[in-house]
């Protein structure tokens, strides 16, 4: 199966179920070196007269480095690989491997870096980040119970450039 480019119009998956309980991947980088991470924390929906996805991404991700050197990163949702994203959200790329231990292969569409194995792919461009600030809290149980460590978040709003889906 190959992926083929689908409107936004058709695109038909519950963003609830897809981010927050299926997870994705977030990856980021060029041809010579990317790296990913799992999340399943994000959001999809319209800012700025744009279709857009948010996700959030604490400073020490070494995907963060990727996401931060590049104009564009992708997300990529599977079916099926619960176990292989759960590794990949466990262990860092700064220490090991770990696409090739997961068995995941890189692939590129519109140049950005996503994995063969995707039944759907997001191709994002990022337009605003910004860091989680411990005063935006109104309910700071959530602060208190998030970020012991201080590593507020960065959140990323990226414009949704294309949208490929294993048909
Ligand atoms: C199910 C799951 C969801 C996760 N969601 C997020 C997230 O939304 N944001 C985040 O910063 N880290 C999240 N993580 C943690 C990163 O995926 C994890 O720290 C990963 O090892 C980072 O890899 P890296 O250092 O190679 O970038 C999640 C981990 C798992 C297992």
């Amino acid at each position: 199966m190959t992926f083929q480019k689908i409107n936004i119009q058709d695109f038909n998956i519950n963003p609830f179920t897809a981010i927050g309980e299926d997870w994705m991947l977030i990856t980021a980088g060029d041809q010579l070196k990317a790296n990913t991470m799992t999340a399943s924390w994000g959001g999809m929906g319209v800012l700025w007269n744009q279709n857009v996805v948010t996700v959030y991404v604490r400073p020490q991700r070494y995907t963060k480095e990727f996401i931060d050197s590049q104009d564009y990163f992708s997300l990529s949702f599977f079916q099926d690989y619960h176990k292989e994203l759960r590794y990949l959200g466990n262990v860092s790329g700064r220490d090991i491997d770990k696409m090739n231990k997961a068995q995941l292969h890189i692939t590129y569409l519109d140049g950005v870096p996503t994995f063969e194995e995707a039944k759907l792919v997001f191709i994002i461009q990022k337009i605003y980040q910004n860091t989680i600030t411990p005063s935006g809290f109104i309910d700071n149980s959530l602060n208190q119970v998030n970020y012991p460590q201080k590593d507020y978040h960065i959140m990323y709003i990226g414009k949704i450039i294309d949208i490929y889906q294993k048909l």
